[in-house]
């Protein structure tokens, strides 16, 4: 078993936008036609539920990530694609893992410490509206990913943390118990992470500077035409290493068409003529994925299907697996 085997989950809290495209969705569907790995990539709704309770949001989001990464041309007889959910042996799992998590580990969780740090300034009780979820979030993580002996998981810097979480809990299961689980290595794509959003941050959801992936045609025109500048005129040498919009065409663009373009840059291109570059740069890589998307949204029963499919493919790897685990902690059969 000296494959790889990459294993990320996805939150299915929103709409994917070119931040999500270039940071996750590309590279790990360029990796899923990677023979040396085996990959798992799967939809985290039962991590969205801790902050989506929306059900029709949940179903949407659902809906709409995972009709992206199949239009995007993930290659699901390889990889392995499904939802967290589908795969119930998780949940056991998860509570096994709880048994072996020290508490002071979760208390020291960033998110939880910031909601905690938030109720504070607010003058509240400490954990005023913290749910369990939001607590016991890093162990149901921990769970996702030592279930299938990942050796690699693609995550945001903000994961890091739960990655070295994940590897804590199973080496203190591994002392008590033995070694059943592999322990996994976060690998943080740094170059990736800083696609920039509208007003120059980092493109997130919660700086609400996002642009959506699927807009259609125009509106996608226009919301790169909205990117922010600054105020140089045509003909006036431009910092591309200073450009929210230059480091958004550079994520898409090829290593002669990035030269090119901070010449242009130099030379004082317009922005009204950057824009329109950028965006037909970003368009047509697109526009094939775009329809792929938009049949597969009329055709929800596909995007199940698939689903349903990859999740047979998880469970057969889970279910023996967890019995195993099961068994080592002494529950398994009497006779
Ligand atoms: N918590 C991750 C995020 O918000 C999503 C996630 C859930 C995940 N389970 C995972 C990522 C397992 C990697 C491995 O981005």
């Amino acid at each position: 078993m000296s494959k790889r085997t990459v294993l990320t989950g996805i939150t299915t809290t929103g709409a994917p936008h070119l931040g999500n495209y270039v940071g996750a969705i590309k590279p790990c569907i360029l990796a899923s036609h990677d023979a040396d790995v085996q990959s798992y990539y799967f939809l985290a709704d039962y991590h969205a539920l801790v902050k989506n309770q929306d059900p029709e949001r949940m179903r949407q989001s659902t809906l709409e990530i995972a009709a992206t990464w199949l239009a995007l041309g993930l290659d699901s007889e390889r990889a392995v694609f499904y939802r967290q959910s589908d795969v119930p042996g998780n949940l056991e799992l998860t509570w096994i893992l709880t048994c072996s998590t020290a508490l002071g580990l979760m208390n020291r969780a960033h998110a939880y410490k910031a909601a905690v740090q938030e109720n504070v300034e607010a003058g509240e009780d400490p954990d005023f509206a913290i749910t369990m979820g939001l607590f016991s979030y890093p162990v149901l993580m921990a769970a996702d990913i030592l279930m299938f002996n990942s050796t690699h998981v693609p995550v945001g810097k903000d994961q890091i943390q739960h990655l070295e979480m994940a590897r804590d809990i199973a080496q203190r299961f591994n002392h008590h118990y033995g070694e059943h689980f592999v322990l996994p290595e976060a690998v943080v794509e740094d170059h990736v992470s800083v696609l920039p959003g509208r007003d120059g941050r980092k493109m997130s959801k919660s700086y609400n500077n996002t642009i959506p992936l699927w807009l259609p045609e125009k509106a996608l025109r226009k919301a790169i035409m909205k990117i922010v500048t600054n105020s140089l005129e045509p003909g006036e040498p431009k910092d591309p290493d200073d450009s929210a919009l230059f480091a958004i065409y550079a994520a898409f663009a090829s290593q002669e068409q990035r030269e090119s373009m901070r010449q242009a840059y130099r030379e004082g291109i317009a922005w009204g003529q950057a824009k329109q570059q950028t965006f037909e740069l970003i368009n047509n890589e697109l526009i094939q994925g775009r329809e792929r998307y938009d049949a597969l949204i009329a055709e929800p029963e596909h995007i199940e299907e698939a689903l349903i499919d990859g999740a047979a493919k998880a469970r057969a790897f889970a279910t023996p697996f967890l019995a195993e685990i099961r068994a080592a902690t002494g529950i398994r059969k009497l006779g």
